[in-house]
Order: C-alpha cells, then sequence, then structure tokens
C-alpha cells in the first residue's frame, strides 16, 4: 500500500531550545542541523533571527550549512521581523518564513487590545509581506487549540488566499483532548476555502503528556506536518517527541502514514542533542530512554528470551539500539540468569543452576542490579563444579 508522508517540521532549535539553560551556541546549533538533515527531517526551524544577533547568525549559518531540507525562520506578524528573518534566510536552497499571530479570544483581548477582523488584516498583512521575500510561508494561529473553530477557518482562508502555503494550528498551551484537537484540524481541512493549496500542521504542546497524541489524531485528520523536537524538548512540559510520532507511524502501517526519517538515527540523536544540551533523557522515555528496551521482571525477561515479540512491539535495531537488555534484579527469574550466564561464558546445567539461582537471590536483595563481574563471582563462589 502506498502510504502518504507526513512532513517532519524539527524545531529542536528553536521551540526546543527555548528551555531554561539550554541555550545553545551557533557551532553546537550547526552540528545538530547537520544531523537533523541526515536524520530525514524536512524543515529545520533553525531559530527566530530577529530576537538576538546570535540567533541571527545561527540562522543564516544554518541556511548556508544545509542543502536539502528547508530551513525556516520564526517572526511575528511584525514587518521588521520579516525583514530580519528573509535577510537570515538569504542563502537558504528551500527558505521558509514561519509568520503568525494569536488567534484566541484571550490572545486578541489581552496580548493585542484588538478585535478578529484586525487581526485577520494583520495576518493578511504579515503573510503578505513574506511572500514578497520567499515562496513558502507557513501561518501559525498561536493558540488555535483554544480557538473556535469558525474563527479559525475564517483566519485560515485569508492567510491562503495571501499565499501560505502551510497552516500551523498550534495547540500552544497543551491543552487540547485528542479527539477535540483531530476534530479541529477535520473541520477545518472539510470548511476552509483554498485548503487544496495548503497543508495543515499539527504543533502541538504537552502540558497534559498529550503532545504526541494530539499529532496524530491531526495527521488521522488530515494535517501533512508535524512540528516537533528531539527527546520532546521545549517550553514547560515540552513539544511533540519527532521519535515518537515518526515510530507510531511506523509501526502502524494501517494508518497508511509513514514519514522521511531514518529511524535508525533516532537513538544516536537523541543522545547528541541530550549531551549538547545538558538536558537528561528521563529513563523510561518512549523510544529513547535507557530503559525502552530493558527487561527486568522474571516474567517478561522469560518471555523476551523466547521471543523478543512477546514483550517488545519495536525492534531495537530499527531505532539504533543493538539490542534488548536482560537486566538482573532479585525479580529476575531462572531463565535470565541461565541467559546472562551464558552470554558471559557458564553454561549450567539445570541442577547448577538451581544452586547458581539460590545465590543470586541473596546477592540481589542487597544489590539494585546484578552486573557481569557479580555473576561470575556467584557462579565461582557457588559449590558446583562448573566448566566456564
Ligand atoms: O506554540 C506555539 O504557538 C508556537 C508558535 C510560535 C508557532 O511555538
Ligand atoms: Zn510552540
Amino acid at each position: 500500500m502506498s502510504k502518504d508522508i507526513v512532513q517532519i517540521f524539527d524545531t529542536t532549535l528553536r521551540d526546543g531550545e527555548q528551555v531554561p539553560g539550554c541555550k545553545l551556541d551557533t557551532t553546537q546549533k550547526l552540528v545538530i542541523a547537520e544531523r537533523l538533515e541526515l536524520l530525514g527531517v524536512d524543515v529545520i526551524e533553525a531559530g527566530f533571527p530577529v530576537s538576538s544577533p546570535g540567533d541571527f547568525k545561527s540562522v543564516q549559518e544554518i541556511a548556508k550549512l544545509v542543502k536539502n531540507a528547508t530551513v525556516c525562520g520564526l517572526t511575528r506578524a511584525v514587518k521588521k521581523d520579516i525583514e530580519v528573518a528573509a535577510e537570515a534566510l538569504k542563502f537558504a536552497k528551500r527558505p521558509r518564513i514561519h509568520t503568525g499571530i494569536g488567534t484566541s479570544e484571550s490572545h486578541i483581548k489581552f496580548k493585542f487590545n484588538s478585535n478578529k477582523d484586525a487581526i485577520i488584516e494583520r495576518a493578511v498583512e504579515a503573510v503578505s509581506y513574506a511572500k514578497s521575500f520567499v515562496e513558502d510561508v507557513e501561518f501559525y494561529a498561536e493558540d488555535a487549540g483554544r480557538t473556535d473553530n469558525e474563527f479559525l477557518a475564517r483566519v485560515c482562508e485569508a492567510v491562503i488566499k495571501a499565499g501560505a502555503t502551510v497552516l500551523n494550528i498550534p495547540d500552544t498551551t497543551g491543552y487540547c483532548l485528542p479527539d477535540e484537537y483531530g476534530a479541529k484540524i477535520k473541520y477545518l481541512y472539510e470548511n476552509v476555502k483554498g485548503i487544496d493549496r495548503a497543508i495543515l500542521s499539527c504543533h502541538c504542546h504537552n502540558d497534559l503528556g498529550l503532545a504526541t497524541a494530539n499529532s496524530i489524531a491531526g495527521v488521522i485528520n488530515g494535517a501533512r506536518q508535524i512540528e516537533c523536537t528531539i527527546n520532546g524538548i521545549g517550553e514547560r512540559a515540552g513539544n511533540t517527541a519527532l521519535e515518537e510520532v515518526v515510530m507510531i507511524l511506523r509501526q502502524h502501517p494501517t494508518l497508511g502514514l509513514d514519514t522521511n526519517i531514518n529511524s535508525k538515527l533516532l537513538n544516536d540523536t537523541s543522545r547528541m542533542v541530550s549531551q549538547k544540551m545538558g538536558m537528561m533523557v528521563q529513563p523510561n522515555k518512549a523510544i529513547v530512554g535507557a530503559n525502552a528496551f530493558a527487561h527486568s521482571s522474571g516474567i517478561h525477561q522469560d518471555g523476551v528470551i523466547k521471543n523478543r515479540e512477546t514483550y517488545e512491539i519495536i525492534d531495537p535495531l530499527d531505532v539504533g539500539v543493538d539490542e534488548s537488555s536482560i537486566v538482573l534484579t532479585a525479580r529476575s527469574g531462572r531463565a535470565a540468569l541461565a541467559y546472562r550466564a551464558k552470554i558471559v561464558g557458564y553454561e549450567l546445567t539445570k541442577k547448577q543452576l538451581d544452586i547458581v539461582y539460590e545465590e543470586f537471590l541473596k546477592y540481589a536483595d542487597k544489590k539494585k542490579e546484578i552486573v557481569d563481574e557479580d555473576i561470575h563471582e556467584i557462579i565461582e563462589t557457588s559449590n558446583i563444579n562448573i566448566e566456564s
């Protein structure tokens, strides 16, 4: 079955870098941009050029470096921002300006002290102005998650007329439920005139832990771009995690959707970003956490040793992890101990295993994890005749 490709828009270097204490310099950003291109992302959001001379320089250098991916710069719906972004993107092979404005009641009232018609006017002006510099203009309706669908559709129609190629529908505050966000995308897909000339994009934040679920609901309902970051980093609780949406689409072929990502590079890329940003990945993080392919309970270990698929839905090799790990703890059974003992050089008979297992449990009750050296010691000091 041929699959529709969902574009991956990586914003690790823009929204991701908004994490307090995770500022990167231009050299670090260039290394990450190069890796993102290798990973196969379609769009790299390189920064917010007007925000600082450092950001401007990073966007400019990334624009020069990147060969295949689209390089994107963020702006507000402000002429100066758009001019500065256009200048920073001047050398990009595929430049994109990402401009927009808040569209929810609270943004219109409190942020802009404005009204709906004036917001549409500013949105159209910004897109038209950006269009005078680059062909590819993405529009974001900030806080779209809390914007009423009818007004959102009016905004989308107006900016498509002005030349927007991508419509970003951000759940800026991470408020939506998956059904609600999916229905919003469906509504826009079915009701916005001219939608065939643009693609809808999901940009979800993780305040309620729903960013990934919402992004998937979005693409099921017609969006064809997901905005995400490596390890899900970003403001507050973060953004949609790139590795999660990529593997969800790959593990569910019946959705008929896929991405251009080389998933074998996911684990390495995760480690590289974590190390450069000084932000550790939680061990139980889906796909890239240290425990994502580690099995510690006896029942699970026995199953995985017999056949990996009993407790693993992803082949670790597919995401760049060499093998599943069988972690020996006091909850491990004989099968796991025999398996690990064999790897370190001991072929135990059933009788020997029974004796060694008793010793192992005494040892394991005192330690969080039993490593290979412990196994040597347990076996060598057990009262069995062993040939290793
Ligand atoms: O979360 C958001 O609304 C954003 C926009 C600026 C695209 O990051
Ligand atoms: Zn965001």
